[in-house]
């Protein structure tokens, strides 16, 4: 199979929709990362999903659809918090879990009762879905190995031949996935942060949980370079230097993430910029960690931030890519 590159013209949308329909699997940019997409309904198709994706049976896909009536076709029982949330934050980086309903088979949930929704705030999403006629499951379009992809290249590295096309839509506007919420407990419980930050749900709905594995549905991603990540604190600069020397010392090659404004303490050493503000650095994190593996670095020293806003949910990604590594 040739994978093709495709502009999200309208009549390469309706190409990829006619793909979907006919159960094949297409890869296409959201607001947060890629997805890739195939017919929820079509357990066959699903199946394939997991197959090029290299993914354990028992990790559930998250459902897409494109408008909020359709949200109750694929779930039921949904709950009055499911509907505030909705209204507030669908399209966007938002995910819900619900009960799941009887058209959506068990090779979507992993044969649990519930399924995960949202609505990606994107336009060439939101047609391609639409077009299709039909749920689309949308999972990050990488191999199980790699960082979720936010370039259509990266896309391309990882499924090359495997599916048949990918709706270029340049850079992915957020960087890292959806928040995920279960608000079928009391208070609705935050299983995964992400693009929505916890305080921007507890402003609609009040206090919430946290799932105390902070790691749960997460990307099982792990770089080939050793990641490391300092506790944000003002100190921060010295104590990364001092690692980075070390680690120089030793014969390994090491490279900062850092923010802009930091740059200017880190001297002459290896940096990759991640931009200005926490929303920069979830904007590239992926694609720099994909970028450290590809320039050969064997250890990533990634500065911390602070647990505001869409800073947690970038905590979050660092301990998993660092298996906790802080220093
Ligand atoms: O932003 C995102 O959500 C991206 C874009 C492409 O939509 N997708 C994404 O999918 O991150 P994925 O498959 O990489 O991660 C989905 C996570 C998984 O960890 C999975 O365990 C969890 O969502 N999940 C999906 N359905 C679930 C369910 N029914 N119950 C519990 N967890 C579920
Ligand atoms: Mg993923």
């Amino acid at each position: 199979m040739i994978t093709e590159k495709l502009k999200p013209t309208n009549v390469n949308i309706m190409r990829c929709a006619s793909r979907l329909k006919a159960g094949g699997l297409v890869a296409f940019p959201t607001e947060t990362v890629y997805a890739l997409g195939a017919d929820a309904t079509n357990g066959k198709a699903v199946k394939k999903v997991y197959e090029v994706k290299g993914r354990p049976l028992d990790k559930p896909l998250i459902v897409a659809v494109s408008k909020k009536q359709d949200i109750d076709k694929v779930a039921k029982n949904i709950p009055q918090a499911a509907r505030v949330l909705i209204d507030k934050f669908m399209p966007g980086a938002l995910t819900l879990l619900l009960d799941r309903a009887d058209c959506i088979p068990d090779e979507v949930t992993a044969g649990t009762n519930t399924v995960a929704v949202r609505i990606p705030d994107n336009e060439t999403a939101l047609k391609l879905i639409e077009l299709s006629g039909r749920p689309i499951v949308v999972p990050s379009a990488n191999t199980s190995d790699k960082p979720s992809p936010t370039l259509a290249s990266h896309v391309i590295d990882d499924l090359d031949g495997k599916i048949e096309f990918v709706l270029d839509g340049g850079a992915s506007k957020i960087g890292i996935e959806s928040t995920i919420v279960d608000t079928r407990t009391d208070p609705p419980t935050v299983l995964r942060g992400g693009g929505v930050s916890s305080d921007e749900i507890e402003a609609v709905i009040g206090k919430v949980e946290f799932k105390r594995e902070p790691t749960y549905a997460t990307s099982g991603y792990v770089p080939r370079a050793e990641v490391l990540f300092s506790a944000m604190y003002d100190g921060m600069a010295d104590n990364i230097n001092a690692r980075y020397d070390k680690l120089t010392s030793q014969g390994r090659s090491v490279v900062i993430l850092c923010l802009d404004d930091n740059a200017e303490h880190y001297g002459q050493r290896n940096l990759y910029t991640v931009g200005k503000t926490y929303s920069d650095y979830a904007h590239n994190i992926f694609a720099l960690l994909r970028k450290a593996d590809a320039d050969n670095f064997d250890t990533v020293i990634a500065e911390g931030v602070e647990s505001k806003g869409i800073g947690s949910s970038l905590i979050n990604r660092l301990i998993k890519v660092s298996g906790g590594q802080i220093i």
